[in-house]
Order: C-alpha cells, then structure tokens, then sequence
C-alpha cells in the first residue's frame, strides 16, 4: 500500500520514501538513528500514524529536533503524538510496537540495537525496516540467526538506486 504525504514538508530522498511507504498507518512509528528526522516529522505530519518517536545516540540532536518539532510542527489537535529519545537505541526500555526503522547505520550497528533490544524482550515491532549503509545481505543472515529473533524469514528485501549506489531495504514482518 503507498502512502501519500499530505503536504509534507521535505520531499524525501528516494530511499526514505521508500521507507516511508512501507510504515503501517494506524500504528505507532519508531524512527531510530533518525538524525535530521525528516522522516518521522512527516509520519507526524501526515496524521496517518498513532505515535511518532524519534531515537538518537547524540542528545543535542534530539533536542533541536524536539524545538524544531514545537516552533513548527506540533498540532493541539493531532491524533499522532510525539516523543524524544535521546540515547543509543539498544538502551530503550519501553516497549516498541508498530513500524520501527533503522537506516542510516551500519549493520553492525543495526544488528547491536536488535540484539539488546530482542534480549530485553521489548522489540514487538509489527514491521522492521531496515536500511543499513551497506552488507545487507549479511545483516539478514546475521538476524536469522539471532537468537530471540521471531520475525518471517522470508522478508522483502527492495533494492534501490541512491545517488548511482544500489542499496537495500530488508523489511521483515512479524510472525502472526
Ligand atoms: C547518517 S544518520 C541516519 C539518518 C537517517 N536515519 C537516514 O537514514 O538518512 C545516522 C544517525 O544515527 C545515529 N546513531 C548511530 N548509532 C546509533 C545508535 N546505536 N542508537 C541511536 N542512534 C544512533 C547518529 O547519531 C546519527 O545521527
């Protein structure tokens, strides 16, 4: 299902909206290493999504991300509300649902945050997203062989072409 963005702000890169299509509305949005947060600013925007939370290790980004967020993008009458994590994601304790994203990192890196996060028994996203810099394919193998990993195995892998560089979104659903 493509999602259309109501008047976003940004025009996405072609690899974020990629990813941006594949969020799942009516839930809750995990943008992890989100730096900018261009895309969790538009799943805000876009009112499709329950919850938007932004996660990055560097705690000055999240804060001018959240000023940014109340000088210019908060709604008193949004139904999506908004929330500010500033530490690595493999610390987070709460409880993540819905579509969780992870691009932007290596693998190595995306493969730290699932494992402490799947250890501590809080990861129940209903869809991963994950877009490391490059060794996709490992970073699948890697995951089917996680322990605590219960995700469908036979996840989409999308290729796309950033700036002449062939990259990879694996997208894996959670087993019903
Ligand atoms: C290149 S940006 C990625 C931005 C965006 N997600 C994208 O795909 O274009 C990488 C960001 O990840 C953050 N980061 C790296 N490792 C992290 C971790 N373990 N937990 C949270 N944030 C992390 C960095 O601080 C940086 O802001």
């Amino acid at each position: 299902m493509r999602i259309l963005s109501c008047g976003s702000m940004f025009k996405l890169s072609r690899r974020m909206q990629l990813i941006y299509d594949h969020l799942l509305p009516g839930k809750p949005v995990w943008d992890f290493c989100c730096d900018h947060g261009y895309m969790g600013l538009n799943a805000y925007e876009s009112g499709l999504f329950t919850e938007v939370h932004f996660v990055d290790q560097v705690p000055h980004i999240i804060e001018r991300l959240e000023q940014r967020f109340q000088n210019e993008y908060f709604r008193e009458d949004s139904a999506c509300q908004a929330f500010f994590h500033p530490q690595p994601g493999g610390a987070l304790e709460l409880s993540i649902q819905g579509s969780v994203v992870i691009a932007g990192v290596g693998a190595h890196s995306i493969l730290e945050i699932i494992r402490s996060l799947t250890e501590k028994g809080v990861l129940s996203a209903d869809r991963l997203i994950l877009g490391p810099q490059r060794d996709e394919e490992k970073l699948f193998v890697w995951l089917q062989n996680l322990p605590h990993f219960s995700y469908k195995s036979d996840s989409e892998i999308l290729a796309i072409d950033e700036r002449g560089r062939n990259r990879k979104l694996l997208i894996f659903d959670k087993i019903l």
